[in-house]
């Protein structure tokens, strides 16, 4: 059976067949060579070559930023009624003059309006209700990244539906406004699935959040832009290929093209007042250090927000990094910029640390990697135009109140990340499907010490079902250390609330998580590098909150 059919079998999938198309005969070829719907490459291209590195200058970035509408790919819409996401192949123009890729997506119809990858909006304390899908010939699951759910809404492996199965959510917002995301966490495939397309945000909103947003004249999809950079490897034929080596899957796998919201060398045409970007590093494996550029001078912008939500205060900032599965809300003041120039979104060159002996990241698939790790990357040009109609106004002194987490009594949980040689561990450990490592009471608050061994590489830590607030790194390397705002080596993208935070060969990152949770019984949930070849590795452990 073709995956085309497979695909167009899926019941409900009628109407969003034209936005779901057909898929290609060369993608559904793929599918009959591997038996692996998702696998994207194609055996006879990916021997081909790539294109050769480029330097692209600011000239090069001509090709409109896709900001999500209301319907099609990332269309925007109010979580109001069920949901049903079914997965399915799409295609979509990604390297200009070449053949639009084959996607996998999200695929939702609501109201005659087709979408994939859907952002949806919800409320904080609204009842979200969906359904997932599963077009796949293989077993995938919906993980809401960052949201406080109880185990089974969670959707880790355990729960993955195979070909054709379908798995129910309803679960109620509880948290701060933010904008969190969903993407595939099965066993062993979720950084595959994630890179072929599978991804959507998911924003809460709250009552700060809207007078926020009020206060500056922010509007989503005008002047408060969700920017997705993901870095892609991309055939001579714009097909999307993922073919890890051995080195890839211990090093992470980087592409030769980095995508913002899909667009390539992508350009914003903006006026000169306020502008948000929130930032999601939807990357396997790469990090960004990220600096904007007007001319040869970086430009301060603002850090309002961090992956749960607004900070107390704005930070003010020139550079902060953003690994895989972390977001990061920034303010950006353009009426600052003459009409007719531009400000460059760059990620800086720093050092990747990889220490784990051997080399990392770049395999001979056939790929020349235009950005080899840790390299100077433009990601986006905003041109500025026009007149400052009215100053911006100041940002507000407060953005949010909330209490720290209390930590004198808490208790202490080292977790050691480290390489035997052969995996990459969690205090000893690789996941095992039915192993619970830790188990924490729902009446304690603990310190989780995230300490990475110097002979490693940097791990983006993530944890699912609850949020933590960072209170301390330490022993940081130079590029890191010379971020922090305080006497704890914090730097502006640690601050607030959080679910993923980068942690560094050699260094020690201190967590409060407070393990308070409302639902019914125990809860199994895991911990993992948000390095997705290092999840589907194994680089990840079940914890249990009882
Ligand atoms: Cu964003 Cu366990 O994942
Ligand atoms: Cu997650
Ligand atoms: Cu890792």
């Amino acid at each position: 059976m073709t995956s085309r059919r497979t695909f167009l079998h899926i019941g409900g999938v009628s109407g969003w067949a034209l936005l779901i198309s057909p898929l290609s005969t060369a993608f559904a070829q793929s599918q009959d060579h591997t038996s692996h719907a998702g696998h994207v490459s194609q055996p006879e291209v990916a021997k081909a070559v790539f294109p050769s590195p480029v330097t692209r200058a600011a000239d090069a970035f001509t090709n409109p930023l896709f900001v999500p509408g209301n319907s099609g790919l990332l269309g925007v819409m109010a979580v109001q009624a069920p949901l049903r996401l079914t997965v399915g192949g799409t295609k979509q123009p990604v390297v200009p003059g070449k053949s639009p890729a084959s996607l996998l997506v999200y695929g939702s119809e609501q109201g005659g309006v087709q979408r994939a990858n859907p952002t949806l909006l919800t409320k904080k304390g609204q009842v979200v209700e969906a359904m997932l899908a599963n077009g796949l010939t293989e077993p995938t699951i919906i993980h809401w990244h960052g949201l406080l759910v109880d185990g089974q809404t969670d959707g880790g492996p355990q729960l993955s539906v195979p070909q054709g199965g379908e798995y129910k959510y309803r679960f109620q917002v509880r948290n701060r406004a933010g904008m969190y995301w969903y993407h595939p966490h099965p066993h062993a495939s979720a950084a595959r699935q994630a890179y072929s397309g599978l991804a959507g945000l998911f924003f809460v909103d709250d009552d700060e959040e809207q007078a926020f947003r009020d206060k500056l004249g922010l509007k989503l999809g005008d002047n408060d832009l969700p920017l997705v950079i993901q870095d892609k490897r991309v055939d001579a034929d714009g097909q999307l290929v993922y073919r890890p080596t051995d080195e890839e899957w211990k090093g992470g796998y980087l592409g030769n093209e980095v995508l913002v919201n899909l667009t390539v060398a992508p350009l914003l045409k903006a006026t000169p007042r306020w502008y948000r970007l929130r930032m999601l590093n939807g990357s396997t494996a790469r990090i960004f250090n990220l600096v904007f550029f007007h001319g040869e001078r970086s430009l301060p912008f603002a850090v309002v927000g961090t992956d749960s939500g607004l900070l107390r205060a704005a930070q003010t900032t020139k550079r902060a990094f953003l690994s895989p599965g972390e977001r990061l809300d920034v303010l950006l003041n353009l009426a600052d910029i003459p009409a007719g120039q531009f400000v460059m979104l760059k990620s800086l060159a720093f050092d990747p640390m990889h220490q784990e002996g051997g080399h990392a990241g770049h395999g001979d698939s056939g790929a020349t990697i235009n950005w080899p790790d840790g390299a100077e990357i433009p990601l986006l040009k905003i041109a500025v135009d026009g007149k400052v109609v009215s100053t911006p106004v100041p940002l507000p002194e407060v953005l949010s109140r909330f209490d720290d987490i209390q930590v004198s009594r808490a208790k202490a949980r080292p977790w050691k990340l480290g390489w035997n040689g052969k995996d990459w561990l969690l205090n000893g450990k690789t996941f095992q499907m039915s192993e619970v490592v830790a188990t924490v009471s729902r009446n304690d608050v603990e310190i989780w010490e995230l300490q990475n061994e110097s002979q490693g590489m940097p791990h983006p830590m993530h944890i699912h079902g609850f949020v933590f607030q960072v209170l301390s790194r330490q022993a940081s390397p130079k590029q890191q250390a010379e971020l922090a705002v305080d006497r704890f080596g914090r730097a502006a993208s640690d601050l607030g609330w959080k679910d993923t935070v980068l942690v560094w060969p050699g260094e020690s990152v201190r967590l409060a998580i407070d393990f308070k949770h409302p639902h019914a019984g125990a809860q199994t949930f895991m911990f993992h590098c948000h390095n997705l070849e290092h999840e589907d590795k194994g680089m990840m452990v079940n914890f249990r909150v009882a």
